[in-house]
């Protein structure tokens, strides 16, 4: 049975994967009933019988300087601009892109009524933030990079809301891509809109692409019967209501856009294969990342922040070690 049909047949609808592996390899486990509970996180001892590999410390990779382009190092975090570094990337080096880019939703040092009366979450980081020309300029080149860097036919899943999503399907149309579907992740505990001039925003958007031209485009992964039992055994819509990123996976240092593990891991699920190799450009605390190790996924980030190279870092290595501590 392929590993990702014996993970989702342990699978309850709710259920997360990180807790799968455990029953799918217990014969190789030990006792777990001796082994203490784990509290501040969900992840759980199931990589007991297998060494310790720690995750390499993030890699500052001068795409300039290099001569030639190369085969990025799998579960590597490159320390740097994401256009940049795409550009020292081989072609076809990847089967996956799952990407949390830039929404340009800051706006500078202004930070809105919500800031100044509420505790949630306000974006008012200089990465987010450019003028609208700069900013279609900036969407076109990365979306170029990551098409020549992602294989023929190979997925590609980009996140936004209103602020860049249509930007990012104009030039997905433009660049005749073909587009599969656009899910919606809904909030069912998104942060109040203390204005009350409009709508609470809760609900972002993942553009769901196949590499390739539309006319063109063929057998992009998509593992439409896993996706159908972790569904209850109905067919998966692109409706996902999945609340936002919980405290317990802050634990390590927060990220002004964390998206929780449980939507990042049912994109890898639905569609990537074992063994696959996958690009986030934007890996931020590294969500995208963690979800791939998890699941036996190759995982390549690119970020910019130093920081936050070294949250995505701790991370997952704190995870891989948690596996085996307990
Ligand atoms: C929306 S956040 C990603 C959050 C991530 N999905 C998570 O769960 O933590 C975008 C990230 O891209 C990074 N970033 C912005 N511009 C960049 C650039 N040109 N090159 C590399 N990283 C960049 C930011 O530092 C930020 O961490």
């Amino acid at each position: 049975m392929p590993r990702n049909q014996s993970i989702i047949r342990k699978l309850e609808p709710e259920t997360s994967t990180s807790t799968l592996k455990k029953k799918t390899r217990r014969k190789a486990k030990p006792n777990v009933s001796l082994v203490p509970q784990y509290v501040q996180g969900q992840v759980e001892p199931y990589d007991l019988h297998e060494p310790y590999e720690p995750v390499a410390k993030p890699l500052v990779f001068n795409a300039r300087k290099s001569q030639k382009q190369v085969i990025p190092i799998g579960n590597q975090i490159y320390q740097g601009d994401a256009i940049e570094t795409l550009q020292g990337f081989a072609d076809n080096s990847f089967d996956c892109c799952i990407t949390d880019p830039p929404y340009n939703i800051a706006r500078g040092n202004k930070k809105g009524l919500s800031w100044a009366f509420s505790n949630h979450v306000t974006m008012h980081e200089k990465w987010d933030s450019y003028s609208t020309d700069d900013f279609e300029r900036f969407c076109a080149a990365w979306m170029s990079e990551i098409c020549r860097v992602v294989k023929p036919n190979g997925n590609i899943f980009i996140f936004g809301s209103y602020h860049n999503i249509y930007t990012v399907g104009a030039i997905a149309t433009r660049m005749e891509l073909k587009i599969l579907n656009s899910i919606i992740w809904a909030k069912p505990n998104a942060q109040p809109n203390i204005t009350c001039r409009m709508f609470t925003e809760s609900t972002e958007q993942v553009v769901w692409i196949c590499n390739n031209h539309f006319k063109k485009a063929t057998k992009w992964t998509y593992n439409y019967d896993h996706m159908k039992e972790l569904n209850g055994g109905k067919q998966m819509r692109n409706y996902w209501e999945i609340p936002v990123t919980p405290k317990r996976e802050k634990v390590d240092g927060k990220h002004p856009a964390q998206k929780p593990l449980k939507l990042m891991e049912r994109l890898v699920l639905a569609g990537t294969d074992t063994g696959d190799r996958v690009i986030d450009c934007f890996g931020g605390s590294g969500s995208t990342l963690l979800a791939c190790d998890r699941l036996e996924r190759r995982w390549v980030g690119i970020e910019r922040d130093p920081e936050y190279c070294k949250l995505a870092h701790k991370r997952i290595d704190r995870e891989r070690k948690q596996r085996r501590l307990l």
